[in-house]
C-alpha cells in the first residue's frame, strides 16, 4: 500500500546547503521544489528567482503556504527571525548547482528531447511509455529553458528509473548548458524548423543549436535524430565523431525507426512502422502524420533506455493529445454542438501544417481556421505568414485571422475562404462565437504570445 500522507523527503537541508554551496538558517526537509507559490505545495522548497519580480518578495508568502524553506540570495525585511531559508550566493545559480548535484546522485536512464516542435509531445509520449515500466520523472509543461531544465532536474525523485527532461531555446548556444546539465543518455531531436528562425537567422543555425544537445550526451549514448530532415548527415556525422550512436528516425527508406505506413482519420492514426529490423503497428489516440513521427521518435528514444518496443509501441494507443495540443472538445452552440480542435498553445509553420492537415481530416459541415499570429520569425514572418494561404484553403471552408503577421496570410487566401481578420484574439473571438452552427469543426492555433486561447475559452463557454 501507498502511504500518500506523506511524500518522500527530496532533499534535506543539509544535502541542500552542500550540493548549492549555501548555508542553512535551521534544520528541514523538502519533499519538491517550487519557483511559484501558486502552485507551491506545502513541505517544498521555494526558490525565489528574478523574473518580471523579483522572486524574493514572494517567500513570507510561500511559507505562509507551508513551503519548508526558501532558496535566497538575500534577505528582506519583514522575514521570521528563524525562518527555514537556503542563502546562496545568487538564486538561479543556485537552483542550476541543486539541479547538478540531483542528476550526479540519480541512478535514473536520462533521456533529453529537443526540437523545434514536438518536444513536449514526445516527453509526454516517453513519460507515458516509461512509466509502465519503472518510475519515471519528466519535466511539468514545456518548462525547457535555463531555469526550467534545473528546476526538473532538482525535481527528481530519489527513485527514478527515468528521467525525461524537455529543452528548449530561443537563440543561439542555449541548449548546449542544459544538456550538460541534464547528460541524458538518450538524446532527441524531435524536428528541425523554422521556428525561433527571428533569433537563429537560418535553418542551418536552428540545426547546429539542436545538434548542441550532443553536447552532454553520455559517452555510448544514443541520438535519435529526424532521418527526413536535410541536416541529418550533418547531425549523424557529428554523432559519430564523439562515438555516439544514431537512431534516424522517420519516413526515409533508410530510417532505423521508420513509418512504414500511416492512416490518419478524424481522431487518431493508425500506423505501421519498422524498429531496427522488426515491425510494429502502432495504434494512436491523436491525430496527424505529426503524432505518429513523435511516436516513433519517443518510440526509439524508449527503446534506447531499455523499455521494451512492442510494449511501448502498444501503450502509445492510450496517448491523447492534451490540452492546446490538438485537444477535442464538443462545444455547446446555437442549435446543437460543434467540434473545437483547442491547439492553442504552440504555432510555428510546422505546426500549423500539422494543425491544419488535422482539421482537413474532420468530418465537419464545415471546416473553421481560426489563426493567430506565429512570433519569432523575424524578417521572415510576413512570407512564411503568407505560404500557409494553400494549406489554409485546402483544409478550411473558412479562414479567421487576428494579429498583424496574420494579415500576410488573409490576404493571400482566395476571397470565399475570408472570413474576417481583425487585430487580436479579444476581438476575434466574438466573430467566431457569431457564425458557429452545429457540425462545424473549429481549429484555434497560434503561439502562445498570440493569446488563443481567448478564443478556446470564448468557444468553451455556453452560447447566449
Ligand atoms: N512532429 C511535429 N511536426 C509538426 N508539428 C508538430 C509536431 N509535433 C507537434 N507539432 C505541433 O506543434 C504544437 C506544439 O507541440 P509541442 O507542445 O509538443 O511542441 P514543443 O516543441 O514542446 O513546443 P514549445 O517550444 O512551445 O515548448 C502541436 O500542437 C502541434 O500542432
Ligand atoms: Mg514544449
Amino acid at each position: 500500500m501507498n502511504d500518500i500522507s506523506t511524500p518522500p523527503v527530496l532533499w534535506t537541508a543539509e544535502e541542500l546547503a552542500d550540493a548549492a554551496s549555501g548555508k542553512v538558517t535551521r534544520d528541514f526537509s523538502v519533499t519538491g521544489v517550487s519557483i511559484d507559490t501558486r502552485s507551491l505545495k506545502p513541505g517544498d522548497l521555494f526558490v525565489a528567482l528574478r523574473d518580471s519580480r523579483d522572486g524574493h518578495e514572494f517567500v513570507a508568502d510561500a511559507l505562509a503556504k507551508g513551503a519548508a524553506a526558501a532558496l535566497v540570495d538575500h534577505r528582506l525585511p519583514g522575514w521570521p527571525e528563524d525562518a527555514p531559508l537556503l542563502e546562496v550566493a545568487e538564486s538561479l545559480a543556485g537552483l542550476t548547482m541543486l539541479g547538478a548535484a540531483a542528476r550526479a546522485r540519480s541512478t535514473a536512464r536520462f533521456i533529453g528531447v529537443t526540437g523545434s516542435v514536438g518536444k513536449t509531445t514526445t516527453k509526454e509520449m516517453l513519460r507515458h511509455g516509461l512509466s509502465a515500466i519503472g518510475p519515471t520523472h519528466a519535466s511539468a509543461a514545456s518548462y525547457n529553458n535555463q531555469w526550467g531544465v534545473p528546476l526538473t532536474l532538482a525535481r527528481t525523485p530519489r527513485d527514478a528509473a527515468y528521467a525525461v527532461i524537455e529543452m528548449g531555446m530561443n537563440h543561439r548556444h542555449e541548449i548546449a548548458p542544459l544538456s550538460q546539465l541534464a547528460e541524458p543518455e538518450v538524446a532527441v531531436i524531435t524536428t528541425i524548423a523554422p521556428s525561433h528562425i527571428g533569433h537563429l537567422g537560418s535553418l542551418e543555425a536552428i540545426a547546429e543549436e539542436k545538434g548542441d544537445i550532443l553536447a552532454g550526451l553520455l559517452p555510448g549514448g544514443t541520438a535519435v535524430f529526424p532521418r527526413d530532415s536535410a541536416f541529418y548527415d550533418r547531425l549523424a556525422e557529428r554523432c559519430r565523431a564523439q562515438g555516439a550512436k544514431v537512431v534516424g528516425f522517420g519516413e526515409h527508406p533508410e530510417s532505423d525507426a521508420r513509418l512504414l505506413e500511416y492512416e490518419g482519420h478524424a481522431e487518431g492514426g493508425a500506423a505501421k512502422i519498422e524498429l531496427h529490423g522488426a515491425q510494429f503497428e502502432l495504434r494512436l489516440a491523436a491525430p496527424g502524420r505529426h503524432m505518429a513521427l513523435n511516436a516513433l521518435a519517443a518510440l526509439a528514444a524508449g527503446v534506447a533506455a531499455g523499455a521494451d518496443p512492442g510494449r511501448f509501441a502498444a501503450s502509445l494507443g492510450f496517448f491523447g493529445a492534451g490540452a492546446g495540443r490538438g485537444q477535442r472538445l464538443q462545444i455547446a452552440v446555437p442549435g446543437g454542438t460543434a467540434l473545437l480542435i483547442d491547439d492553442s498553445y504552440n504555432g510555428q509553420p510546422t505546426a500549423m501544417r500539422a494543425g491544419l492537415a488535422v482539421l482537413g481530416l474532420q468530418d465537419a459541415k464545415r471546416r473553421i481556421a481560426v489563426l493567430g499570429d506565429m512570433r519569432e520569425l523575424g524578417d521572415f514572418g510576413p512570407a512564411l505568414h503568407a505560404e500557409l494561404a494553400a494549406d489554409a484553403a485546402q483544409s478550411a471552408d473558412l479562414v479567421f485571422c487576428c494579429g498583424p503577421l496574420m494579415k500576410n496570410l488573409f490576404d493571400a487566401l482566395p476571397p470565399e475562404k475570408r472570413a474576417v481578420h481583425l487585430p487580436n484574439s479579444a476581438a476575434l473571438a466574438p466573430a467566431v462565437k457569431a457564425v458557429l452552427a452545429p457540425g462545424d469543426a473549429i481549429l484555434v492555433k497560434g503561439s502562445l504570445g498570440s493569446r488563443m486561447a481567448v478564443i478556446v475559452n470564448a468557444l468553451k463557454e455556453p452560447a447566449a
